[in-house]
């Protein structure tokens, strides 16, 4: 199993949610975050004056998937969170040990 963990921008999350739900993928944890990447934030003016806003607000979706559909949560989520500009995000893949649904004791896919 593997970990996807998507830092996207906030108002493209109902788009990813939706693609992700289209593939049948049933569970996700989504946190309000803040960050930047190689630009370190962006420089805005308020009231003529330069402000250096260096954590701006993201959305991080993360979803647990076996092994084999990977590539498609990845895809799809590229899919959906890109407008083309700077700042669209980044996917972060990790493994996943073991995954357990704490009603039924279900174990790693079969838990998901
Ligand atoms: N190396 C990193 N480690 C952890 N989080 C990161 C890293 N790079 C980016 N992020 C997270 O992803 C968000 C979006 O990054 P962003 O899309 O600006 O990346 P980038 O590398 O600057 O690409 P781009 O040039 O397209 O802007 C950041 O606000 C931050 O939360
Ligand atoms: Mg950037």
């Amino acid at each position: 199993m593997k970990l996807v963990v998507a830092i996207i921008r906030p108002h493209k999350l109902q788009e990813v949610k939706d693609a992700l739900a289209e593939l049948g993928l049933t569970g996700l944890t989504i946190t309000e975050v803040r960050g930047h990447g190689r630009q370190r934030g962006q420089v805005e003016k308020y009231r003529g004056l330069e402000y250096t806003i260096d954590l701006l607000p993201k959305v991080k979706v993360e979803v647990v998937c076996g092994d084999h559909r990977k590539d498609e949560v990845i895809e799809t989520i590229m899919r959906a969170a890109r407008t083309g500009e700077i700042g669209d995000g980044k996917i972060f893949v990790l493994p996943i040990e073991e995954s357990i649904r704490v009603r039924t004791g279900d174990r790693d896919e079969d838990s998901l």
